[in-house]
């Protein structure tokens, strides 16, 4: 089933797009991440150049798609989007480089599933702007260098230790964006609001932001829902009262927990004593993948300290005994 507290995108997000930010002044919050960016920009600009290769890295949800686009949009530059899975050959790569205008920003979003050996082409038409192509069968291959248009590589990934160094080391700025505090998410539901016309309480906006775990991507996700309830159940308007009851009947509690969250903290608790226990053994006892725990289940528990990761294994805190409202016995060697 899918999570409304899911940072990953979900089809119920195609709306997104509607209310995505499209100039750097519009993207709330990332101040660090976007005054370098807005830097780098300006300069790229007044040297006539396209700007340095961009690597954006965080969590799902976080802004990275719509930072690109921005990216583009500010230099003035179009945008060619891939995806790293969709890159399974040589030559899906350089069909797409041999595409590219000057100035093209080229987007290639989960970057870091682009398989190893196909890499290396990137990293010459990252560096010197050419593209090496092998023609020719084993005993009579030759390469072929063709020259491209200088172009700005924007990378996205959720996982930078996926990346390869070499890669990583090919990007002149690196940006890691982070969770969102409960201000930037309140004003980014206040945008939303604006954007899709629909009012909304100061009061609820601080509540839905409050249950967002830092993503904007949810705290749209839960305002489009709450919006529903407001029409059928209230006048439109968003007030504290509506989004209360919406977000409670959504299962989604006061800091943003939902009924996943409850089955993992209680699985450690019930089965394994509150840990430390191993990730294997987490993944066996509620059945699931235990990259499905480690990239999509534990982040926000872990930067929230419900759960703590120890060199023994996972251990679930104090705070989330008192919040799960289980009595807390303490544990040995803490
Ligand atoms: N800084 C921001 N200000 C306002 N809205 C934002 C901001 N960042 C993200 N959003 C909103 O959140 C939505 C999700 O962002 P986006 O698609 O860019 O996330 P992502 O990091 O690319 O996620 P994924 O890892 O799944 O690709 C966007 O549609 C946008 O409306
Ligand atoms: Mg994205």
């Amino acid at each position: 089933m899918e999570r409304i507290v899911d940072g990953q995108e979900l089809t119920e997000d195609s709306f997104e797009k509607s209310i995505r930010p499209i100039s750097i002044n519009e993207y709330i919050g990332q101040s660090e991440v976007k005054e370098n960016i807005e830097v780098y920009i300006k300069a790229a600009l007044m040297r006539e150049e396209p700007l340095d290769h961009v690597l954006l890295y965080g969590p799902p949800g976080l802004g990275k798609t719509t930072l690109a686009h921005i990216i583009a949009n500010e230099m003035g530059s179009n945008i060619k989007v891939v995806s790293g899975p969709a890159i399974e050959k040589t030559g899906d790569l350089a069909a797409v480089l041999s595409s590219l205008e000057p100035g093209d920003v080229l987007f290639i979003d989960e970057i870091h599933r682009i398989p190893r050996f196909i890499e290396e082409t990137l990293y010459s038409a990252m560096e010197d702007f050419t593209l090496t192509i092998v023609v020719g069968t084993d005993s009579s291959s030759r390469n072929i260098k063709i020259d491209l248009p200088p172009f700005t590589l924007v990378g996205a990934t959720t996982r930078t230790g996926d990346l390869t160094s070499p890669l990583r080391d090919r990007f002149g700025i690196i940006a890691k964006l982070n969770y969102y505090t409960e201000d930037e998410l309140k004003a980014i539901i206040e945008r939303t609001s604006r954007v899709l016309d629909c009012p909304i309480d100061p009061e609820a906006a601080i509540e839905l932001a409050r249950r967002s775990r830092g993503t904007p991507r949810i705290a749209n996700r839960l305002f489009k829902r709450v919006r529903d309830y407001a029409l059928v159940k209230g006048d439109g308007i968003i007030t504290k009262e509506i989004a209360d009851m919406a977000l409670n009947k959504l299962k989604v509690d006061a800091l943003g927990l939902d009924e996943t969250d409850y089955n993992l903290l209680k699985a450690i608790i019930e089965k394994f004593n509150g840990g430390p226990v191993g990730i294997e053994a987490i993944a066996s006892s509620i059945g699931e993948e235990q990259t499905t725990i480690e990239d999509v289940y534990e982040p926000y528990l872990l930067q929230n300290g419900f759960l703590k990761r120890t060199s023994r294994g996972r251990i679930v805190t104090e705070k989330a005994y008192e919040h799960l409202k289980i009595p807390y016995q303490g544990k040995l060697g803490e």
